[in-house]
């Protein structure tokens, strides 16, 4: 049965789940999102890092890309994702880094099991569009504690445009979501920048992208980290 947030507010992390467990590598066909991520690697300076971490890694496609052209011999990298058939896909295709590279699944309310400070990059790739607001909050918070101090928050989410176009598709897409959202996986266009308090974040990045009238945010933010 759906529950009222699948109804109206997007799908539940258990609807979701079930969603992602499905459609496994067809999640690699999002024809709209190739432009925004290499922004988002042209922006993010990955080869200075030497540690990444990565929230809803996927199939590991974004992973792959980076630990074969962008991240340096002795930066580790480690996914997360909900979906065992996510982390099933994800570890297969890290195989050929297994010394440096894994993914795990998670369950349960978000919250990561990584000591304060220690990771120079947060990537996150089309997932904050799918979590409600306040696991958004929460998602970000994470960021901010397990991230070193200047570590760069590395985000895409799919955004409102504001050509007429885009903006025709924009409420097209909400009105698909708000009627059913598992047809667009859960997912809507969201503003990520405009929820970062400047008392924790210092943008570097924050762009739309868009592609066949789909729209992206690309977005890099340092963590600020004042001393007590
Ligand atoms: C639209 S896919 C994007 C996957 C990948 N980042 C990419 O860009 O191809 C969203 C992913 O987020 C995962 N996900 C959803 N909710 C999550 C949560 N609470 N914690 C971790 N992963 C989650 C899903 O299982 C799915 O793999």
């Amino acid at each position: 049965m759906e529950t009222e947030q699948a109804r109206g507010r997007g799908l539940t992390a258990a609807d979701a789940k079930r969603f992602y467990d499905s459609i496994g590598k067809k999640q690699d066909v999002q024809f709209y999102e190739n432009r925004a991520l290499s922004a988002l690697i042209a922006f993010s300076d990955f080869g200075a890092a030497r540690s990444v971490f990565e929230f809803g890694c996927g199939t590991g496609r974004f992973a792959v890309e980076l630990l074969g052209k962008h991240l340096s011999a002795d930066c580790t990298y480690r996914g997360i994702d909900i979906s065992e058939t996510m982390i099933r896909l994800c570890t297969e295709r890290l195989a050929a880094w297994n010394d440096r590279a894994k993914a795990e699944l998670v369950s349960g309310p978000i919250s990561i099991d990584t000591p304060d400070n220690s990771y120079d990059r947060f990537v996150s790739t089309y997932v904050l569009d799918l979590l409600s607001e306040r696991d958004t909050e929460r998602v970000l918070s994470e960021a901010h504690r397990i991230l070193k101090p200047g570590g760069l928050l590395c985000i895409v989410s799919l955004t409102r445009g504001d050509t007429p176009f885009c903006k025709l598709v924009s409420a097209a897409w909400m009105k698909l979501f708000t009627f059913k959202p598992y047809w667009v996986g859960g997912c809507r266009p969201v503003d990520v920048g405009k929820s970062l308090d400047p008392n924790r974040w210092e943008k570097a990045h924050d762009e739309v992208i868009s592609a066949f009238g789909i729209s992206s945010e690309v977005l890099a933010a340092r963590a600020v980290k004042r001393e007590a």
